[in-house]
């Protein structure tokens, strides 16, 4: 019997993951949550199933054996416990929630109830990365240094706000914190500091509503953040993110190890030293994040490569750094954020 499938909210990323579902024989798209009704509808004109306003209903109606969440950084909460309580498996997109509580909370709705779920971080499915991280699996890890350039604001209502978005560390540069914790493991503790470079509610000449913005109503989160970490192991890392508008997209990193030198960009890496290579992240590399749960679910499992807990100890990162933050700079320890 196939696995009955729901989602809640389908917005702009919800259409890939709709689209990757659909490829699947195994998989039946039962129905489709949003608070704006018509965006779930639309998907169940063009997938089949039901659609409703809210995802209590989606659950009460359908009982699917598992959803996927694509809501917003402040919406979430409530749809991962609940869908725990009623055993229902789930993948969430990355950021997992916007504050530790509602993190730590649906972790022990989850821990509760057993179920198998997924975050989002699909860099971890690079075959590119998962050959860095061998190669620096027994090795001593110097530096981890991460870059997260954006040339502009993801348009998004909610984005330019903290109370919904998060700001960057939370929203994007999550990926490349959760990639350092995949390499290097854990971070120990965080410092930071951010600024405001640009004025946003400044329309530029030529200004065109669509794609990456560069103007913004209202605009209340830093543009650019450093942070500087202690990894467990160690290492010492970096991250600097920025969303000022300049000509690309760029992200990636630096990892200077005992004998080695790693460049990753994007999902791809070349490395030199005492052995050198390159790779691609290899084919359909981004589905895998989503196939994994479906099929793991399906084979009775609960395990997955990035379970909840893993999107839990991520988000304590970028919650330590605008911490650090808020205390003038001062390190922060990411064990103080976890339950
Ligand atoms: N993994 C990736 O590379 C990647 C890429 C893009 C976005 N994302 C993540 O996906 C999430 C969504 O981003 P997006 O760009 O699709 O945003 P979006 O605003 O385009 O879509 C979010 C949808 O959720 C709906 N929604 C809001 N509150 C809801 C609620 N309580 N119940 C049901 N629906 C609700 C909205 O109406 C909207 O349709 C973000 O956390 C973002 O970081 C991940």
């Amino acid at each position: 019997m196939a696995l009955k499938v729901g989602f809640v909210g389908t917005g702009g990323i919800a259409s890939r993951h709709l689209q990757n579902t659909a490829k699947r024989d195994d998989a039946e798209m039962v129905g489709y949550a949003d608070v704006v009704l018509e965006r779930a509808q639309a998907a169940a004109d063009e997938y089949g199933g039901n659609a409703y306003d809210n995802f209590v209903d989606l659950y009460d109606n359908e009982e699917p054996d598992a959803i996927v969440i694509c809501t917003p950084p402040f919406a979430h909460g409530d749809i991962e416990s609940e869908a725990a309580q009623r055993g229902i498996h789930f993948f969430v997109e990355k950021p997992v929630a916007i504050s530790m509580e509602m993190a730590n909370g649906v972790q022990e709705a989850v821990e509760a109830a057993g179920i198998a779920t997924q975050v989002g971080y699909m860099f971890r499915f690079s075959e590119a990365l998962i050959k860095v991280r061998e190669l620096l699996s027994d090795r001593p890890i110097a530096m981890v240094q991460a870059h997260y350039y954006m040339p502009g604001l993801p348009s998004p209502a909610w984005w330019p706000y903290m109370a919904k978005g998060g700001g960057q560390l939370v929203e994007q540069a999550t990926h490349m914190l959760d990639l350092g914790r995949f390499l290097a493991g854990d971070v120990a503790t965080v410092a930071g500091q951010t600024a405001r470079v640009r004025n946003w509610t400044d329309v530029p000449d030529g200004y065109q509503p669509e794609g990456l913005l560069e103007y913004s109503e209202d605009f209340e989160i830093p543009d650019v953040t450093g942070l500087v970490m202690q990894y467990e192991c160690g290492a010492l890392g970096t991250l600097s993110c920025s969303l000022v508008p300049q000509a690309t997209w760029d992200v990636g990193f630096k990892v200077v190890a005992d004998g080695l030198l790693v460049t990753i960009e994007g999902p791809d890496a070349s490395w030199v030293g005492d052995e050198e290579g390159e790779m691609k992240a290899g084919e359909n590399w981004a589905e895998y994040v989503l196939y994994e749960l479906y099929d793991q679910v399906i084979a009775g499992s609960t395990q997955t490569s990035v379970p909840y807990i893993e999107g839990v100890k991520s988000l304590a990162i970028s919650l330590a750094g605008y911490e650090s933050v808020n205390q003038g700079g001062a390190p922060v320890n990411t064990a103080d954020l976890l339950s």
